[in-house]
């Protein structure tokens, strides 16, 4: 039996991930840490809440005595490290939590695993450490150069205080894998979307404001490009990588999905119009707002390397992953409203309705 020791398995992807685990592994014990900031939530997991594969403990990654206690109970053979700060606006707002969180979380999670893993001789056996990390430490891709990608070559060059948050966590597991030896891998995905997304990142909050007829903001021209991967896929890429993955490789995720900000917005408005039969969801709610600061422009992975080595590709398409999507959220009414409520608003109202 393996352990998997998850970090931040109650937010977005995490949360998927310990789901799509169970679902396709039998023999495997999960031990699902996550401190439960305002992007974590429980009740993602309550179809799995009397699974006795899967062990929670409410514990900050930064927490050094805590991480280690939890290394020392349960062994953990591999661990997937999600557990960070995810939004780049709130980069913007509030860089010091980046910092830590993404990085020294990071690096406590580095140096508790390598003091739990390594043997007198050196050698860490059969473990592994997985960092999910994201295409966005690539920088920006032009939009007039279309047949330009991110590749695990292009050079690291994060513009948000987010992006550079990310880098600096892959450069310290890197620097555990060249300086100990230590068993690692890398992934670097485009931008998710699907269930249990938290309704500050462009597809849930205009599901979630069409829904209650908000203006939809779109920041700058709408012309920005991001390469929208489903969920699972991503799921299914971490598996593989944790499996069959060469130590010490990057590998990048994304599905050759690239769509402006525009055209998404636009399908979400027709598709939840259709789905609810309401007409007052309409281009009417869409409002053009201040640009981010320093907002990328492109995103666009190339993901030979993964498909080559490991035979991974993204089944599904994004004409069926958006209306599952929506259907999904359709469906969990009760868990926006507890998602949307207390802190989530205050910050709301502070980044867009007073723009
Ligand atoms: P999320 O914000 O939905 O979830 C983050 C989770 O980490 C939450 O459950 C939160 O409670 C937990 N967490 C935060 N700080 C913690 C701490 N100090 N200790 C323990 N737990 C803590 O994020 P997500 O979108 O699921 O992203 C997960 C990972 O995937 C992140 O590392 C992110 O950088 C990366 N990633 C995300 C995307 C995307 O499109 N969302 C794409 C590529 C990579
Ligand atoms: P987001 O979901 O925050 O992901 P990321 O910034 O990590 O790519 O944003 C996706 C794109 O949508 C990005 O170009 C910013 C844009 N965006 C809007 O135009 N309006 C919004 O309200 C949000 C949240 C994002």
């Amino acid at each position: 039996m393996k352990t998997y020791l998850v970090t931040g398995g109650a937010g977005f992807i995490g949360s998927n991930f310990v789901l799509y685990l169970l679902r396709t592994h039998d023999d495997i014990r999960i031990i699902n840490v996550d401190k439960l900031t305002y992007a974590g939530n429980l009740e993602n997991l309550s179809s799995i809440e009397h699974d006795e594969r899967h062990i929670f403990s409410q514990t900050d990654i930064c927490d050094k005595p805590a991480i280690e206690a939890l290394f020392a109970q349960y062994k953990p053979d591999y661990v997937v490290n999600f557990a960070a700060e995810s939004h780049v606006d709130r980069s913007i707002a509030t860089p010091e939590i980046f910092a830590h969180t993404n990085v020294m979380g990071t690096v406590t999670m580095l140096n508790a695993a390598k003091a739990a893993w390594i043997e007198p001789d050196g050698s860490f056996g059969d473990h592994k450490y997985l960092q999910v990390s994201t295409d966005e430490v690539y920088g920006s891709l032009s939009i007039d150069e279309p047949d330009s990608f991110f590749r695990e070559t292009t050079p690291i060059n994060p513009h948000s205080p987010y992006s550079a948050s990310k880098a600096a966590s892959d450069m310290f597991v890197k620097a555990y894998g060249d300086t100990y030896g230590m068993p690692i891998n890398i992934t670097r995905c485009s931008n998710n979307y699907g269930p249990f997304q938290f309704p500050e990142k462009l597809i849930p909050l205009m599901i979630n404001n069409a829904l209650q007829h908000e203006h939809l903001p779109i920041y700058g021209d709408g012309k920005n490009i991001r390469d929208w991967l489903y969920v699972e896929d991503h799921c299914k890429a971490i598996d593989m990588v944790l499996s069959n993955g060469t130590i010490g490789e990057v590998y990048n995720v994304g599905g050759h999905n690239e769509r402006p900000n525009n055209f998404i917005v636009k399908t979400i408005i027709a598709e939840v119009s259709k789905a609810v039969n309401d007409p007052a969801i309409n281009q009417t709610l869409i409002t053009y707002v201040t640009d981010r600061k320093g907002h990328d422009r492109r995103y666009g992975i190339a993901p030979d390397k993964i498909k080559r080595d490991l035979g991974w590709y993204p089944e599904t398409k994004f004409e069926d992953g958006i209306i599952k999507t929506i259907d999904w959220y359709l469906a969990h009414e009760e868990w926006m409203k507890h998602v949307t409520s207390g802190a989530y608003l205050k910050y709301y109202d502070t980044m867009y309705r007073n723009r």
